[in-house]
């Protein structure tokens, strides 16, 4: 089955084909982060109408790359919920012409289930159920994949996602905007005791995580020290920022996989690129004999291929039949 996915959730524009779920035939992406670095932030009106300009060509690419016609298509699938609610109208809506257009199923897809599916891509031997820590801009989540399509949240962040938390604090060392790969190569070079950083954890709630606390400790640290006129180690604190939001995740995963028996551990989301955190999972997973799956960069941050591999594992609309599908900013899993 050839699928032809579109995701449009955020500052970045996707279209990818997928053969049989995990066989990615293209794979398009176009970042609008620098249109909206200047900003300091994702502006919403400015990712829809980028998506809009961009969306067409890249279709047309992505066919090209993969050496398809449109009448080859057997499906079309589309990030429906959550993201920015003008972003995903606009990714929705062309879907919806598209599918119609060519009298072929549109599948809706959840971005975080598109997220948990990039290790289906990079893992051809990997079936649920397992564990996935999903951590991206907006997610912190622990997730029991029982199924392709049944997951369960089993923790969560009761504030602030770590990636949110990553872009303040590197906004504020005024490293730009995404920062958060900004602040794992500059937590290179850095000593990561350098500063003592809160570790915080929910009463009655081990598999929950906080992360606002972390977040104003690190900007008080800097604020104070400006006024101040003293100087920071950016260096030492990025360092010891990673191993602090490294620390509340890790040990919550292992608790986690350990709790439900299973053997294997997955990562997803933007965050999952963190060099710190990876390499903490790796350590944990190794000491406590689990399996760790752990996408490559390219697959998680936000893309369509694993949108498209998702989608072949959801139900399937006949032809015509989800037209009057909305999108939706949040949405559960
Ligand atoms: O999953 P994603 O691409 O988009 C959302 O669905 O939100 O995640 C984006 C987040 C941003 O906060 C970005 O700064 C963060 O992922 N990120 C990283 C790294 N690469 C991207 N955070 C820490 N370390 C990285 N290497
Ligand atoms: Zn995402």
């Amino acid at each position: 089955m050839i699928i032809l996915a579109i995701e449009t959730s955020c500052d970045e524009t996707g279209v990818a084909i997928t053969r049989n779920g995990r066989d990615v035939l293209a794979n398009e992406i176009f970042s609008q982060a620098d249109l909206h670095a200047l900003y300091g932030g994702v502006v919403p009106e400015i990712a829809s109408r980028n998506h809009i300009t961009v969306l067409t060509k890249l279709v047309e690419s992505a066919l090209e790359k993969a050496n398809l016609s449109k009448r080859d298509l057997d499906a079309v699938a589309v990030t429906y919920a959550p993201g920015l609610i003008g972003a995903l109208l606009v990714g929705v809506n062309f879907a919806k012409s598209f599918a119609y257009a060519l009298g072929i199923p549109l599948i809706p897809v959840h971005h975080i289930r598109g997220h948990i599916a990039a290790n289906y891509i990079a893992y051809p031997e990997l079936k649920p159920p397992f564990l996935c820590l999903v951590v991206s801009g907006g997610h912190s989540l622990l997730v029991d994949v029982r199924d392709y399509t049944d997951m369960q949240v089993i923790g969560t962040t009761r504030d602030d996602a770590a990636g949110e938390c990553f872009d303040k604090v590197a906004r504020v060392l005024g490293l730009g905007y995404p920062g958060g790969k900004a602040l794992d190569d500059l937590a290179q070079g850095g000593d990561d005791k350098a500063y003592m950083l809160p570790r915080s954890s929910i009463e009655g709630s081990p598999l929950d995580m906080s992360f606002s606390g972390l977040k104003t400790a690190v900007l008080n640290l800097i604020h104070n020290a400006e006024q101040k006129g003293d100087t920071v180690d950016p260096a030492g604190l990025a360092a010891s920022f990673a191993a602090a939001v490294s620390d509340t995740l890790v040990p919550r995963t292992m608790q986690a996989a350990r709790e439900l028996g299973y053997e294997n551990i997955a990562i997803a989301g933007g965050v999952a690129a963190n060099s710190r955190i990876r390499h903490d999972l790796e350590l944990a997973a190794k000491a406590g004999n689990y399996t760790l799956y752990l996408p490559p960069l390219s697959l998680c941050g936000d893309n369509a291929a694993m949108i498209a591999c998702e989608a072949f594992y959801e139900p399937k609309p006949a032809p015509f039949e989800s037209l009057d599908l909305n999108a939706y900013a949040t949405m559960s899993l």
